[in-house]
Order: structure tokens, then sequence, then C-alpha cells
């Protein structure tokens, strides 16, 4: 990837200071550590010609930065073996590590004698020789090492931030605009959607929760000949069986203590139109009875009557079982299965589409920005991070990331790496905390950002709300990597 670089005035002006305090050059490798640009002074140069051991510490680097599991990407401090220290920073691009910034060869906890031993042992050379190479590189205190630390982190942030990020607009062109994605799995949904919404006939969706169900759902009714009439929908597990028989198919007046008036189901007001019955693989056995006797004759008799009444109803059923294995288990009818399963549409789960990730993570910002001007881009790093996770929770789990960095980033112009949930990024990415300090900072960083999410990000009534002072709730973000200004 050609990354701009020397163009940047943050990398102009890192370097410049680099150069004229401790008189150490800013180099850029790629993403592997490879193509070692710049030794930053005769030390390491001469290192460097006899022995490459820069490169070596520079692809050390690369793997630590790369595997880092921190929900902040980290400034690598590594000690080269000559005793001599190598910062370097993580340039992320929207597919993970795409460069990094560094700078070798300042001296720190090694003392000049130290060095020059040392640089004696693995060159080989005259010890005076080794003191003159020693001398040259510069003593670091901690300070020092924290303002290094500080300049190569910014510039490494300006070359990112420089990197062009197109989400290039789709070239898959289709009615369905409200479905975004054009991975491959989703255009066989999208395929099979046009055929689907001409037919009349009952749609089976099955796809893991928050894949998108109900969209889908929503996209056959109101893109086929039904959508001026109603489009209702009824959870299946939500209700217990008495209450949803009643929601379903009404009743009579008497029919139960507390029924004081007809009153009509949800099938009846759906007459005309499509139901679309959630979590179908949730139903009790008597009400998939009554439910086949809708599909078979289209007739309903409501709780406690005894005329039937006739109903016309598209069925559009979801579930996140499998209803095949379900009826192999006896849990579900076979007739009823059958009559459910006559188009079958399979949602696939957001790991099996990361391609899309970015185009999607951008169309919720759109959705979910709601102040006046710019929406803001998300960086490379944060869509790194974004692609990175598995997202058990899908695409309803992507939707809500985005909601909380949105409310995280204010007025910024970015929704950075930094902004990610360490939930999703950090240690906590294979499970649950292991530490006690990891499980103390997932709580923490989850009631802060709930707080800031109630006061739409005033961080004055935030603090108020969580009993703290703002002071301190500035601290704990800031620590906690939530901050916008916190550097990547
Ligand atoms: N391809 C997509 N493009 C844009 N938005 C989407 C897409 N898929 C899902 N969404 C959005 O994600 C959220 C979750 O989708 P939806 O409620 O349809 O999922 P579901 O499978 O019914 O979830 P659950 O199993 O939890 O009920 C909704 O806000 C929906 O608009
Ligand atoms: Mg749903």
């Amino acid at each position: 990837m050609a990354l701009t670089f020397d163009s940047l005035a943050e990398v102009a002006l890192a370097r410049d200071l680099l150069r004229r305090w401790w008189g150490l050059e800013l180099g850029l490798s790629d993403a592997s550590g490879a193509g070692y640009a710049r030794t930053s002074h005769a030390t390491c140069a001469t290192l460097h010609a006899r022995g490459g051991a820069c490169d070596a510490e520079l692809r050390a680097a690369a793997k630590e930065l790369a595997t880092g599991t921190a929900a902040k990407p980290v400034v690598v401090v590594r000690r080269c073996y000559a005793g001599l220290t190598m910062i370097a920073a993580p340039v992320w691009g929207t597919s993970g590590l795409a460069a990094i910034v560094y700078a070798t060869g300042a001296r720190h906890e090694a003392s000049t004698s130290d060095v020059a031993d040392r640089i004696a042992g693995v060159l080989g050379v005259q010890p005076a020789e080794a003191e003159a190479l020693a001398a040259v590189a510069p003593a670091f205190a901690a300070a020092d090492l924290q303002h290094a630390r500080d300049l190569i982190l910014s510039a490494a942030a300006a070359v990112e931030r420089a990197q062009p990020l197109v989400i290039a607009p789709t070239t898959f062109i289709h009615p369905f605009t409200e479905i975004v994605g054009e991975a491959p799995a989703v255009r066989e949904v999208i395929k099979l959607l046009t055929k689907v919404v001409k037919s009349e006939a009952t749609v089976l969706i099955h796809g893991e929760s928050g894949t998108g169900k109900e969209l889908i759902a929503r996209a056959i009714h109101y893109h086929g000949p039904r959508a001026k009439k109603p489009f209702v929908v009824q959870n299946c597990s939500a209700f217990n069986d008495n209450l949803l028989e009643s929601a379903l198919f009404g009743h009579v007046r008497g029919a139960f203590t507390g029924a004081v008036k007809d009153n009509k189901g949800l099938f009846e007001v759906a007459d005309g139109g499509t139901f679309f019955l959630d979590e179908i693989g949730d139903m009790s056995a008597a009400l998939q009875v009554k439910l086949l006797r809708v599909l078979q004759e289209g007739t309903l008799t409501p709780v406690g009557g005894t005329k039937p009444i006739k109903v016309d109803v598209r069925i559009i059923a979801a579930s996140h079982k499998d209803l095949a294995t379900m009826v192999q288990h006896k849990q579900f009818r076979e007739d009823l299965f059958y009559r459910v399963n006559v188009l079958k549409i399979t949602v696939p789960p957001l790991r099996e589409r990361a391609a899309d990730i970015p185009r999607l993570a951008q169309f919720f910002i759109g959705k979910h920005w709601r102040n006046a001007g710019q929406a803001p881009r998300l960086t490379p790093s944060a869509i790194a991070r974004l692609v990175a996770h598995t997202w058990p929770g899908n695409i309803r789990e992507l939707e809500n990331e985005i909601e909380r960095m949105l409310v995280l980033a204010g007025d910024a112009q970015e929704l950075t790496g930094a902004m990610v949930s360490s939930r999703l990024s950090g240690a906590a990415q294979h499970g649950t905390p292991r530490t006690l300090r990891d499980a103390i900072a997932v709580a923490e960083t989850d009631t802060i950002v709930a707080a800031l999410g109630r006061h739409a990000g005033d961080r004055d009534a935030a603090a108020s709300d969580l009993g703290t002072s703002r002071a301190l709730l500035d601290a704990r973000a800031t620590a906690l990597g939530l901050d916008h200004e916190a550097p990547v």
C-alpha cells in the first residue's frame, strides 16, 4: 500500500522534533516490519549494516502490534539487542495493521558502557570503536521516552488519517434499497426476494438472531401486491399460550374471565395484508393446530367462538431455530412445517458477509446521526476492528455498536478505533474477561457509555447521574480509552 507519509504536517513536525531534541530519525516500514527505511544514526546504521538487528526487532514489533489485544492500539517499546530502544506505533488500515512508524536507537535504561559492551560483543569490534558507537546514541530519561512515544504515535495517527478510506458505492442495484450489502450470500437472498415478492406463497425465514429476518419480512410485504394493506407482527415466544391464542385469533365476549366484549384477533387485523409470525418455533402444539387450519382452510375460530371466520392473510414465518430438526424431534408438527416451508429464505450471519461490514457501518452512521452538519466518518482503525469481530449478535449488534460510538464521539468528526468497545477489540474478544481488572474495565465502560447515552453525550449530566465528578469521569474515560481525544 502506498502510504502518504513525508508530505504530512504532523509527520514533518514529529520528525523535526525527534531530530532536533534527540537526533533520532523517523522511519516507516510495512506491516510485516520489512522495508526498514531509515536508520536513526550512525550506531543504528552500523548495527544494521553488519547484522540487520533492527530488521528483526521491527518484525517482532510488527507481530506484537498486529496481535495486540489492548483496546487501544499500543505503542511498542522494545529493547534491541545492543541495549538500544525501539519505539514503534501502528498505522491501521481497513484490513488490520497497515504500516509501522518507528524510531530506533535511543539509550533507555542502559548506560553508555552497557551499550558499548554489547556492541563490542555483538559486532566484535574494539572497545574504543564500540564506545564511539555507543556515545552517538542519545540517552532517554522516562520523560524523553514519553515525549518520543507521543510524537511517534501522533505521526502514525496522521498517516492513518491520511489514508483514503473508500467505501465504494455499491454496484449491486436492486429495488430493496433498505437491505444493505452485496456479499455473495446477500446477493442470493435478494435474488430470491425478487421472486418471492411476486408470489403469494407462505415464506419461512431462517436465520440467527439479529440477521435481519424482520427487515426481509417487511421488504416482502412492502414490495409486493399487498403493500397498501396491513403488515402485522407477532412474536410467538413473547406471550403465554392463552394470551397468544387470544391475540392471534381474537375472542368472543365471555370466553374467559375479563373478556367483556368481542375482540378481533391479529389475523383479522391483517386481513388482506401480511402476517409476520416471528419465532414460530416457540408456538405450542395446540396453537400449531389452529394455525394449520388457517393455512389450510383460510378460516379461524376466535377463543370461545363457534362460527369460523374467513381471512385472507399472507403468512411469513421466521425462526432462529431449525424447524426441520424440530420436526425430527417431534417439537414441531410436520404437516404445519410443510405448509410454512413453501419458500425458504436463509439469512446469513454477519460473519459470513464480513465484506459488508464497512458499508453497513456507514449506513448505520447515517441512520442514527441526529445532529446538524456532516456525520462523522469511520477511520481505518475503527473499520479494521469492526471487521475483525465475529458479531454473535449479528447486524443488530453492529447497529448498537455504531450508535454507541456516535454517542461517544459527541461532535468529533471521526469514529476511531479507540471508540470501538473493548468488548469487541480487547481481551474480552474471546469470551468473558479473564482477569478481574478486565472485568471491571468492561463493567465500568458499559456504565459510562450508558450514562453518556442517557444524556446525549453531556459529560456534566452523565457525571452527576453516575454520582461522580466531571473530573473523575473524564479521567476514567481517558483511562478506558473512551475519549475521542485519545490518539488513533
Ligand atoms: N442488510 C441490512 N441492511 C440494513 N439494515 C439491516 C440489515 N439487516 C438488518 N438490519 C437492521 O438490523 C436490525 C436487526 O434486524 P432485524 O430486527 O430484522 O433482525 P432479526 O433477525 O429479526 O433479529 P431478532 O432475531 O433479534 O428478532 C434492524 O434495525 C434492521 O433494520
Ligand atoms: Mg426479529
